[in-house]
């Protein structure tokens, strides 16, 4: 059996793919010269909070001087960063001008679930949808993304992905580095494989559905091997992991530590230091990086272990780091140089405020269901959550606006990012053990090896005609049907 390097390799050898190849490899390999783009700043506050966004196709050039067919929010790809202020009310002006249906779910956002952007929120070609988003939550790096169901991995792979921030003033009350573009930079990470003429049109094989989509090449921002120009001082990073099925393993090219600030749902309680982080598809962190020494570093991804072989980006199929970008500084004055030592005030997790505790046994199918392995036979399958698979018509779970429960999530055969809607979580437990530092935060997603528990806040109200999801991440798992739907009132 061949592995899916050799089989990647194989099929470009096929094809005559050569030049491309060569052209991604040096891109990747050795030049970063690509200036890192920056998305464009939308600060709602500062249009009378209204904001448009218009869905539509556009051209970009992954491979220099080969544009080829995108998706973007207002932009050819990707989309804004769009600025949300704490306690203001936002009207989305959202367009499709597609030729095909679509959704906007605001990942993380705190909304009810009649203006949350599911499967059941279709906007047709050329319709208009105009959310009026009501933001209450404590400051964080959130995204937006289609939620269409069975075209949702196309039409992120294709480009649909933009970030929110959500200010609250704690940026400026702990001095933390925040000109964006400066020393506050989005970085949305994602993998790609390019066809012999520089395009990404989406397309699966059977090892795509198994284990997500993965391509061989990442990028940064849309682009390959990008250089950013920091100033020589503390830099935020708001890193996005929107692939499709990849996880990044972030290290720099030194190994020099940085600082763990906030994770999905907000700011950490304080600082964690870390030289290597992890982020499944859909994970957010904000992390400080010490360019003071103003050394050129890489930022690196290692070999997915969650994977095995499947797992690794380095061209030559070895468990090596691969550069995805570099970091060079300026001369310019630093903005910031000091790091808070306390960020915000948290309380402990405990399962004691719970009112009720459930599990999810998510399968994608390639493992039969452990947790009944005295029941079945070897390699039965129960592909789905809890054995079912999505179902639009069936509300799955019925939680009470204002209470937490325990939620115990347990992977069947391979790892799988749990996300739920409309509600933030903490994590009481991984494998019966307790969260490292930096995933013992607000969360709204969680890479699940073997077992979690999460105490759930439900704070927002969801109808049956509006239902909030909870879903693999994976976007090939969640099309394949590893989603759920549950009502909070
Ligand atoms: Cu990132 Cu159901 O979404
Ligand atoms: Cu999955």
């Amino acid at each position: 059996m061949l592995t899916r390097r050799q089989f990647a390799i194989g099929s470009v050898a096929m094809t005559s793919a050569g030049i491309i190849g060569r052209q991604v490899e040096e891109a990747r390999a050795t030049h970063f010269n690509t200036p890192l783009p920056i998305p464009r700043l939308v600060d709602a506050a500062n249009q009378g909070n209204s904001v448009s966004l218009k869905i539509a196709s556009g051209r970009h050039a992954f491979v220099k001087g080969k544009p080829v067919r995108t998706y973007g929010y207002s932009a050819p790809i990707l989309g804004p960063v769009v600025r949300m202020r704490r306690g203001d009310e936002i009207e989305m002006m959202v367009e499709n001008a597609l030729d095909t249906v679509t959704t906007v779910h605001w990942h993380g956002l705190l909304v009810p679930g009649d203006c949350d952007g599911g499967p059941q929120q279709l906007i047709h070609p050329s319709d208009r949808w105009r959310p009026v988003l009501k933001i209450d939550q404590p400051a964080a790096t959130l995204w937006f993304h289609p939620h269409p169901h069975h075209d949702t991995a196309r039409q992120i792979y294709m480009g649909l992905t933009g970030m929110i921030i959500i200010d609250d003033g704690t940026d400026a009350r702990l001095d933390l580095p925040r000109t964006f573009g400066t020393d506050d930079l989005p970085l949305i990470l994602q993998d790609r494989s390019f066809a012999s003429d520089g395009s990404i049109e989406y397309e699966t094989d059977g090892l795509d559905i198994v284990y997500g989509a993965r391509g061989d090449t990442v990028i940064v921002n849309g682009v390959i091997a990008p250089v950013a120009k920091v100033p020589p001082g503390l830099v935020r990073l708001r890193l996005l992991n929107a692939a499709n099925a990849q996880n990044f393993v972030l290290r720099f090219s030194d190994q020099r530590t940085f600082h763990v600030i906030a994770s999905d749902g907000g700011f950490l309680p304080a600082p964690v230091a870390i030289t290597q982080l992890r982020l499944s598809p859909s994970e957010r962190f904000e992390i400080l990086v010490n360019f003071a020494d103003a050394n050129a570093v890489a930022l690196e991804t290692g070999p997915d272990e969650e994977m095995g072989i499947f797992g690794r980006l380095a061209p030559d199929g070895s468990a090596d780091y691969v550069p995805v970008m570099r970091f060079e500084t300026t001369t310019t004055t630093p903005l910031v140089k000091e790091m808070p030592t306390r960020l915000v005030q948290f309380s402990t997790a405990s399962h004691a405020s719970a009112v009720r505790r459930r599990q999810f046994i998510v399968n994608s199918g390639i493992c039969m269901d452990r947790t009944q392995a005295g029941e079945h036979t070897a390699m039965v399958a129960l592909t789905g959550i809890n054995g079912r698979t999505f179902d639009p018509e069936r509300i799955d779970v019925e939680t009470s606006l204002g209470t937490s429960e325990v939620w115990e999530v347990v992977s069947a055969g391979m790892a799988h990012p749990f996300h739920i809607h409309g509600a933030l979580f903490r994590i009481l437990s991984i494998a019966g053990a307790p969260p490292p530092p930096h995933l013992a935060g607000w969360k709204d997603v969680v890479l699940v090896e073997d077992k979690v528990e999460l105490l759930v806040a439900f704070n927002r109200p969801a109808t049956r005609e509006h239902p909030f999801m909870y879903h693999c991440h994976i976007l090939e798992h969640e099309e394949a049907g590893l989603m759920g739907q549950y009502v909070c009132a």
